[in-house]
């Protein structure tokens, strides 16, 4: 519920800010297309994540966790690798495919840059498009058996 609030208040917000500046953007889309998909992953992190996530991405733990850091270090675990976009916020998302591989590469790049493996291959679409068919309905479990708990 509360999420839900939130996440209406900052919809609004994202498309006032996004109103009051088609040009800016749309210069931008032309002379910085990397800055300019980077700036489409972040405003679709807003929209679709931050509601509970909250947008600096600290979440509101214990209910909702943290992207910082630990994700990076996850990335480590090969079973982990598709995780971030299997769980039900991700895959039950009304992002596209193309979409939310860009919001998990900036999430991973924007919160965990500290903690990524340096050899970090960033998702493709194809391999978000199969991980998010096998959407995980019990998260923590699979969080447990393949890496661990969250801390306390
Ligand atoms: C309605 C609230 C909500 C929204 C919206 C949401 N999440 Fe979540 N997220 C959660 C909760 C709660 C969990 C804990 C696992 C669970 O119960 O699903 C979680 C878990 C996660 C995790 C695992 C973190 C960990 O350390 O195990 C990731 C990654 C994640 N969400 C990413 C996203 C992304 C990306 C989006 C947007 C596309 C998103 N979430 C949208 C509530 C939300």
């Amino acid at each position: 519920m509360a999420c839900e609030k939130i996440n209406n208040k900052l919809f609004a917000a994202v498309f006032i800010k996004r109103g009051a500046m088609p040009l800016a953007l749309s210069l931008l889309m032309i002379v910085l297309p990397g800055a300019a998909h980077s700036a489409t992953a972040r405003i679709n992190y807003l929209l679709h994540c931050s509601g509970c996530h909250l947008p600096g991405g600290q979440g509101n733990p214990p209910n909702v966790p943290t992207l910082h850091q630990e994700l990076g270090r996850m990335m480590g675990v090969a079973a982990m690798r598709t995780y971030l976009v299997r769980v039900p916020g991700s895959a039950y998302s009304s992002l596209s495919d193309e979409e939310l591989t860009a919001v998990a590469n900036w999430i991973l790049e924007e919160f965990n840059a500290e903690t990524l493996p340096a050899d970090f291959v960033p998702f493709s679409a194809a391999e978000v498009t199969r991980a998010r068919q096998e959407s995980l309905s019990d998260p923590l479990r699979y969080r447990i058996e393949h890496w661990r708990d969250y801390e306390q």
